[in-house]
């Protein structure tokens, strides 16, 4: 689905809205995050931490699971916005967890609404896949 600026821009924002929800106490960094399924649906996430820090949640992971659970899999794009200068960068577990679903278009936005427009296989090569586990 060749998506035009304008509805970007329109995913963005949602990204935006749902960074506004971030629970991000300890790190005070707050992510958010919006995921278009090839059907049309959009599912948001933001970072969710936790006093036991490595039990935080990333919004991209949220956004995802959030789809897995209601029975979407094949995703169009996903946005994340993070409060950073230069276009936020998704950690590795996260790049694991997007590699999981394929390939699909990912957009990295600076609070000033710069943008990198790059792949999930462009920001993991070689990632660990099901095909993998076939001995
Ligand atoms: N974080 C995200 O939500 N997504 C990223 O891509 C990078 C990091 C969160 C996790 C944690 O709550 C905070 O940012 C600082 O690492």
């Amino acid at each position: 689905m060749k998506k035009n600026s304008k509805e970007i821009e329109w995913l963005i924002d949602e990204a935006f809205k749902a960074q506004e929800k971030a629970y991000a106490p300890y790190s005070k960094f707050r992510v958010g995050a919006a995921l278009l399924t090839k059907n049309g649906k959009v599912f948001t996430g933001c970072n969710i931490e936790n006093a036991s820090y490595g039990l935080t949640c990333c919004a991209e992971r949220v956004a995802i699971f959030k789809a897995v659970s209601e029975g979407e899999r094949e995703f169009d794009t996903l946005v994340i916005v993070g409060d950073t200068t230069e276009p936020v960068s998704p950690c590795g577990a996260c790049r694991q967890v997007m590699s999981e679903f394929g390939d699909f278009r990912v957009i990295l936005v600076s609070n000033d609404r710069k943008k990198k427009i790059t792949t999930v296989k462009e920001l993991l090569p070689y990632s660990f896949k099901k095909e993998n586990l076939i001995k």
